[in-house]
């Protein structure tokens, strides 16, 4: 599996797993897939407006409570195997800070889709978006998942993350509860 700039040629797979009921939405899933589909059948270049952000110029994005939130700088990259399309991964930061806006869980979200699950995929994806992180000037990275989500948990600390604390999300996020973790980059 590699981690890939997303491009045109990626397409078709993308779009494969959209029909397939896949979303990089974690909190929406299949709503999201099909409002993706749409988006891209309208404006096929859709879904590579994001994938390098840095100054943050996206358009805003619809939070859980409905609220449209500026979007702050960003990455996007894909994972890749043999068999094309195998999840995604994002990075989001504020310039010159290692602090984000409260109702921005974290740094980094990924989701890989379910039919490629269970092979370290996810693991070794945020192990490759490290670099990028370091490379935007942050010395750490937070992770937030839900109490429950134990794969996910289990691929920060793979990649030498640390349990801070249990929180409250928030009124954005329905201030339901979720763990934070802390991955330590390297000084640039
Ligand atoms: C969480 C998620 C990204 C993990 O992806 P993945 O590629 O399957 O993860 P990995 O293969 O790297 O597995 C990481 C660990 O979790 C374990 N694991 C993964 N899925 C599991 C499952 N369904 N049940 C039990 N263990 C699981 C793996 O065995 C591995 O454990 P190990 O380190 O002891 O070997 C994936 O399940 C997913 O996309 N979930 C929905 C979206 C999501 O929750 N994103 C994260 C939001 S914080």
């Amino acid at each position: 599996m590699e981690l890939l700039r997303p491009a045109p040629e990626h397409l078709p797979s993308y779009v494969a797993a959209l029909q397939r009921g896949w979303s990089p939405d974690t909190t929406r899933g299949a709503e999201a897939a099909l409002e993706a589909l749409a988006k891209i059948e309208a404006d096929p270049a859709s879904p590579f407006a994001l994938v390098d952000d840095p100054e943050g110029l996206g358009p805003p994005w619809q939070a859980p409570d409905g609220t449209w939130r500026d979007r702050i700088p960003g990455r996007v990259r894909w994972m890749w195997d043999a068999d094309g399309f195998a999840g995604s991964i994002n990075l989001r930061w504020l310039k010159g800070t290692n602090a984000l806006p409260p109702h921005v869980l974290g740094h980094v979200g990924y989701a890989v889709v379910p039919w490629r699950r269970q092979r370290g995929y996810a693991t070794r994806a945020l192990g490759l978006l490290l670099p990028l992180a370091q490379a935007e000037g942050l010395t750490f990275v937070d992770i937030t998942t839900d109490p429950g989500n134990t794969p996910s948990q289990k691929v920060i600390l793979a990649n030498g993350g640390v349990f801070i604390e249990r929180f409250d999300k928030g009124p954005t996020w329905g201030h339901k509860p979720g763990l934070r973790f802390r991955v330590p980059l390297g000084s640039a």
